[in-house]
C-alpha cells in the first residue's frame, strides 16, 4: 500500500462514532443529529423534475469537461454573482464541473504538487479546517502547515507569522470563506493581500467557497477570490482557483455537483489530470445543475430558513453558552464548559443530541489546538427540530 496512507487521520465522523459507542442515550428523546453539515431543507422541485426527464442520458458516457451549456450556466452564475466584469470567466477556459467540491479539493492538490519538487512542498491551510485539505496534502507528499483561526483574531489566519522558510516551500494555500466551522468571511482587502502574497511567494490559492450562498444580509453577500482577482485586473485569474457547490446552496448534497473555476493555465492542466482521474458528472446531474445555477429564488428562500433558525436558536442558547451569530454559513462554534469530547458525549447520553467535538476538526499548531473546548453545531434540520435541540443543549449545559 501507499505508505502515505498511514499519515491520514481517522475521519471526524468515525471518531464521533467511536466516542459514542457503548453510550445509550436517555430513552424517550428522539435523536437529533447536528454533527454533520448535510443540508436537510428540501431540494428545489424543478431540479428534481429535470432529473426525471434526463434518464436517457445514462446510456452515454459524459465528458470530463462537461456540457458546454453547464459551463456556460456556471460562468454566467459566477460572473453575475461576483461581478466579474473587468476579467470575466470564459466557460471554455476557466471552468470545470466537479462531482462535488470535496473531490475537486482533493484532486487539485494531486495535480498541483510536483513529486519531483525536492524542497518538501508545503500546503498552508486554516486550523480548524475541512479535513480534505490535510488528507490531500499528505497523499500528495506535501507538508500541511496550519494557521490557527481563533476568536481573539476574528478567526483570521495570521500570515505575518509564517516563517520565510515555509513561504519558500509553499506551493498551495487553502482558504475557506465563509469558514467551516467558524463562519468567518474574508473581506476584499484580505483576499487582495493573499493574492499579493501568492504573487510574492509564487503559490496557488485554492479558495473553498462552498458556503458562499448561506449568508444573512441580502445586501452584502460574501465576496470571493475571483471577484477580487477580477477587480485587481489579474489576467487569466492567475494563481486563483475557486471551488463552489450546489450541496449547500441548493440543498443537493446527493447530486454531487460543484465546480472549479479560475487560472486558465491551471484549469487546462487540471482538465488533463481529470481525464485520467475520472470524475465526470452524469448527464442528468449536469442537466439538473444547469437548472439550479440558473435560479436564485430557491437560494433566497433557503437563506430565509437559516435566518429563522439562527434567530430562534441563539435566543435559547445565548444565556448559557458563548454563542454568536456567524458571519455566514450554517454552523455554531461555541466554547464548551467542559472539554469538547466530554461535552459531546454527555449531551448525547443525556439529551440524544449529536454535535461534533471541535478538536476533531483541528490539530495542535504553535502550541494551541483551536478546536479544543469547542463544538460544531450544524443547524441543518428543520426549524422545529433545531429549536428542540437548542432547548436540550441548554438543559444539558444547565445541568453541568
Ligand atoms: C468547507 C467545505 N468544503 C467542501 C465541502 C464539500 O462539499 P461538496 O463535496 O458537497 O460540494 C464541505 C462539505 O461539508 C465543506 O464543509
Amino acid at each position: 500500500m501507499n505508505s502515505r496512507l498511514a499519515g491520514l487521520q481517522t475521519y471526524p465522523f468515525q471518531k464521533l462514532a467511536g466516542l459514542t459507542r457503548g453510550v445509550t442515550p436517555v430513552p424517550g428523546k428522539a435523536a437529533i443529529r447536528l454533527s454533520i453539515g448535510e443540508p436537510q431543507h428540501e431540494a428545489p422541485r424543478f431540479v428534481l423534475e429535470e432529473i426525471g426527464t434526463q434518464l436517457y442520458t445514462l446510456s452515454s458516457y459524459p465528458t470530463t469537461q462537461g456540457l458546454p451549456a453547464l459551463r456556460e450556466a456556471i460562468a454566467s452564475w459566477a460572473n453575475r454573482r461576483f461581478h466579474l466584469e473587468r476579467i470575466a470567466l470564459d466557460p471554455q477556459r476557466h471552468v470545470l464541473p466537479a462531482s462535488g467540491t470535496r473531490e475537486a479539493l482533493f484532486s487539485i492538490v494531486q495535480a498541483l504538487i510536483d513529486p519531483a519538487d525536492h524542497a518538501r512542498p508545503v500546503v498552508i491551510m486554516p486550523n480548524p479546517f475541512y479535513q480534505i485539505y490535510e488528507g490531500a496534502a499528505l497523499l500528495a507528499g506535501a507538508e500541511p502547515y496550519f494557521l490557527n483561526t481563533v476568536a481573539q483574531s476574528g478567526y483570521r489566519m495570521d500570515f505575518d507569522s509564517v516563517p520565510a522558510d515555509i513561504w519558500k516551500r509553499t506551493r498551495l494555500l487553502f482558504l475557506c470563506s465563509p469558514g467551516n466551522p467558524t463562519g468567518a468571511v474574508l473581506g476584499r482587502e484580505e483576499f487582495a493581500h493573499i493574492i499579493e502574497l501568492a504573487e510574492r511567494h509564487d503559490f496557488v490559492i485554492a479558495s473553498d467557497e462552498c458556503y458562499s450562498e448561506i449568508y444573512f444580509d441580502e445586501e452584502s453577500p460574501p465576496p470571493g477570490i475571483l471577484e477580487v482577482a477580477s477587480e485587481l485586473g489579474i489576467a487569466d485569474f492567475r494563481r486563483c482557483v475557486a471551488f463552489h457547490s450546489l450541496s449547500k446552496r441548493s440543498n443537493l448534497p446527493g447530486l454531487r455537483s460543484g465546480f472549479v473555476a479560475g487560472d486558465g493555465q491551471i484549469m487546462g492542466d487540471y482538465l488533463q489530470y481529470r481525464t485520467y482521474h475520472g470524475c465526470s458528472l452524469p448527464g442528468l446531474a449536469q442537466a439538473a445543475s444547469i437548472k439550479a445555477w440558473g435560479d436564485e429564488t430557491h437560494v433566497r428562500a433557503n437563506r430565509d430558513l437559516y435566518r429563522a433558525k439562527f434567530d430562534a436558536v441563539l435566543e435559547i442558547l445565548a444565556p448559557v453558552l458563548d454563542v454568536a451569530q456567524p458571519e455566514a454559513g450554517f454552523y455554531l462554534w461555541p466554547r464548551t464548559p467542559q472539554d469538547d469530547e466530554t461535552f459531546a458525549r454527555g449531551l448525547y447520553a443525556s439529551e440524544n443530541v449529536l454535535v461534533l467535538p471541535g478538536s476533531y476538526l483541528s490539530r495542535t499548531a504553535s502550541g494551541i489546538n483551536p478546536g479544543c473546548e469547542r463544538v460544531r453545531i450544524a443547524l441543518v434540520p428543520p426549524l422545529a427540530e433545531c429549536i428542540e435541540a437548542a432547548h436540550r443543549i441548554r438543559h444539558h449545559v444547565e445541568s453541568l
